[in-house]
């Protein structure tokens, strides 16, 4: 009896250890309009070059208890949301006082991120995303394929997957292969992906479709 006990306990820890987290899946379909300021778009990719980085706020090092590496982890960095006064968030960026101010001197972000952080707090610090997405002409890998892959697929397919997508090198392998573009597409006999998540909006396959006819280059 005691070893059944036992064995079902271990059974459900092993079950809770292999739970996948999904990632942070929202619309960023729509157009990006004038005026409005994107968390995913324009405050994730300034915190994360300026603040998220080793020995600082990424997930690892989180100095003080602040990973400023997604939505969730910024909110609970101090952000009430409206009020960019009220947002220790923001007021670190313009602290007087030469040891507190974020980041610490002689780095500093510049007036317009500052500002670009301010008024994403003072509209309501939503988790917002909205879509850049421009089929025309060459379409450059690193600037229009990578982004949407690091962000949206590496999380399920990373070192040692059947479909490892961590690289220039992984991605051309199943270019070559004909599944990415069948499983984007959610063409007939492969598995529609992203799993779980909402298909790649039609620009954003006119672009992935391109740039396979180009050669898919590593430009
Ligand atoms: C929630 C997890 C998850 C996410 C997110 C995800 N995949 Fe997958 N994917 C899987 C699993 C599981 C398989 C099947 C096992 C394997 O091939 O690794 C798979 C298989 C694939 C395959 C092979 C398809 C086939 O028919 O054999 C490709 C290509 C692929 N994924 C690409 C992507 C791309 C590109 C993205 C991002 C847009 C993505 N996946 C996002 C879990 C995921």
């Amino acid at each position: 009896m005691k070893f059944q006990i036992f064995f079902a306990f271990g059974a459900v820890l092993l079950l809770s250890s292999c739970k996948h987290e999904l990632p942070e899946l929202i619309d960023d379909s729509g157009p990006c309009l004038p005026g409005v300021v994107y968390f995913k778009n324009d405050v994730l990719p300034i915190l994360q070059s300026n603040c998220a980085m080793s020995g600082c706020h990424d997930a690892k090092t989180a100095r003080e208890g602040i990973r400023l590496t997604d939505y969730a982890n910024v909110m609970r960095a101090g952000v009430v949301k409206g009020s960019s006064r009220e947002s220790e968030l923001y007021k670190v960026l313009i602290d007087n006082n030469p040891g507190d101010i974020m980041p610490p001197p002689p780095a500093s972000l510049t007036a317009d991120q500052i500002k670009t952080i301010k008024d994403w707090i003072d509209q309501g610090a939503k988790n917002n995303a909205c879509t850049s997405c421009d089929s025309s002409g060459t379409v450059s890998y690193s600037a229009k394929i990578w982004p949407i892959i690091n962000s949206g697929c590496t999380g399920c397919h990373g070192y040692g997957k059947n479909t490892q997508l961590t690289s220039y090198s992984d991605v051309k392998v199943q270019v070559d292969n004909g599944k990415l573009s069948g499983a984007l597409n959610h063409k007939s006999g492969f598995l529609p992906m992203p799993q779980g998540g909402a298909k790649w909006t039609d620009c954003q396959l006119r672009m992935l479709d391109r740039w396979i006819a180009d050669g898919a280059p590593n430009n």
